[in-house]
């Protein structure tokens, strides 16, 4: 059973980690999404909304569970008894960073191999910064994020002038 696990902040979660997480789940038999708790990033959302907002974006998709974690990510992929990370590659721009943190969780952890899979080409350009930011100004942000997602946005945008 290969258990593959995907990490990341999800604030917010976008129709590209949609995108990849339906990409993942052709290499996987179970797909864990990996909501990272990280007070030092200083997220948007809680964790615990960011958990609920990815369950809702994700309902329906069978051998797939959305968790939250919080620590290294190796160390939660071994807990769940996973060996492969799943990151997405946009651009070149992502390489740098995800190419720093592959060989550092190989280092960490032989065991884990990261894989990386590229969103379809239309999701290229998304980020979860740039949806905030948006939103923030006033832009639309339809057919970028779930309706329940742009929701939750205005809605804590409204109440909170920082983008983060
Ligand atoms: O969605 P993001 O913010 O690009 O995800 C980054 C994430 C969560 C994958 C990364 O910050 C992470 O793995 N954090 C957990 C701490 C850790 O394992 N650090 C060592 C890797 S260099």
């Amino acid at each position: 059973m290969r258990i593959v696990v995907y990490p990341g902040s999800f604030d917010p979660i976008t129709f590209g980690h949609i995108d990849l997480v339906r990409r993942g789940m052709r290499i996987s038999d179970l797909l864990i999404v990996a909501v990272l708790a990280n007070p030092n990033k200083k997220p948007l959302f809680t964790v615990d909304e960011r958990v609920a907002q990815v369950k809702s974006a994700l309902k329906g998709f069978k051998r797939v569970k959305v968790m939250s974690f919080d620590g290294l990510t190796v160390k939660f992929l071994r807990k769940v008894s996973g060996t492969v990370i799943l990151r997405g590659l946009r651009a070149v721009s992502d390489f740098e960073f995800e190419f720093q943190m592959a060989l550092m969780n190989r280092k960490l952890d032989p065991g884990a191999e990261t894989v990386y899979l590229m969103p379809a080409e239309q999701f290229t350009y998304l980020s979860s910064r740039a949806i905030k930011e948006i939103v923030q100004f006033g832009g639309d942000v339809t057919g970028f994020v779930p309706a329940h997602v742009k929701k939750a946005l205005e809605r804590k945008l409204r109440t909170t002038n920082l983008v983060r």
